[in-house]
């Protein structure tokens, strides 16, 4: 579903991503680690194509970002670390917004509310303006609106980085829940424990360049965190 092939970008003589090659197929979960400034979130923006690529190619459900930019955009959703949404409106109201902005149909005030619920706000919380949200409510309006949209991938950018461990262990499980509907998932995190929980994959970035391949079943929590840790002395 979502397909780097020597993708590179360079700002000047620095080069922020060398030729990465990474493919998430549809129902798995592939977490990015990696220091500030490793390159994560450059990845994140060369597959929205907020930024274009020196080269190589990013790929959307086998369509090229930079000649596709509509059709791989109704695919994706993205989570930045702050959600953004109007803070005067409920949390329905956000939704409802973004929902008729991404989608020809508008959906029915029942199915917008039975989406906030899905993504774990209760009713009496969805009708309450979101300047009063946590950060971890605003998430899973992010989450309602990828799942409004249907999204077939989503990005995620450090999604729960200042978030306690109820609220990130609740978005851990709206992710997993994403996983079994088939939505490939792109995940940039500092999160190394979660890591192993939710994703089947993992990869840590280096210096704009992926050091370490894991399959998550396959390493332990203790394992992961020295490799991760070995790779940061290096
Ligand atoms: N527009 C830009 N101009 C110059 N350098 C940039 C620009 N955007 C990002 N970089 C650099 O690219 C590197 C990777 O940044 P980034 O992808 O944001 O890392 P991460 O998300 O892993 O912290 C950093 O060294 C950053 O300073
Ligand atoms: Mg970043």
């Amino acid at each position: 579903m979502l397909q780097a092939v020597g993708l590179r970008k360079t700002y000047g003589e620095f080069v922020a991503l060398h030729g990465l090659d990474l493919e998430v197929r549809a129902g798995e979960l592939f977490c990015l680690l990696g220091a500030n400034g490793a390159g994560k979130t450059t990845t994140i923006q060369l597959f929205l194509g907020f930024v274009e690529p020196t080269a190589g190619r990013a790929l959307i459900g086998g369509l090229d970002v930079a000649t596709h930019a509509l059709e791989t955009k109704r695919l994706l959703a993205y989570i930045p670390e702050n959600v953004m949404l109007y803070p005067q409106l409920s949390g329905l109201e956000n939704l409802r917004y973004f929902q008729t902005l991404a989608s020809a149909e508008s959906l029915s005030e029942a199915a917008l509310v039975a989406l906030l619920e899905r993504a774990g706000l209760s009713s009496a919380v969805v009708h309450r303006r979101v300047e009063s949200y946590s950060k971890g409510m605003r998430q899973k309006v992010g989450i309602a609106m990828a799942m409004a949209k249907n999204a077939r991938v989503l990005l995620l950018d450090e999604p729960t980085s200042g978030l306690d461990p109820k609220a990130s262990n609740e978005f851990s499980a709206l992710l997993e829940a994403l996983k079994v509907e088939g939505v490939a998932i792109l995940m940039a995190t500092h999160d190394i424990f979660r890591s192993k929980e939710v994703g089947t994959h993992i990869g840590i970035m280096k210096h704009g360049q992926l050091v370490a391949r894991l399959s998550a079943d396959d390493v332990s929590h203790t394992d992961l965190e020295r490799v991760y840790l070995q790779h940061m002395h290096d």
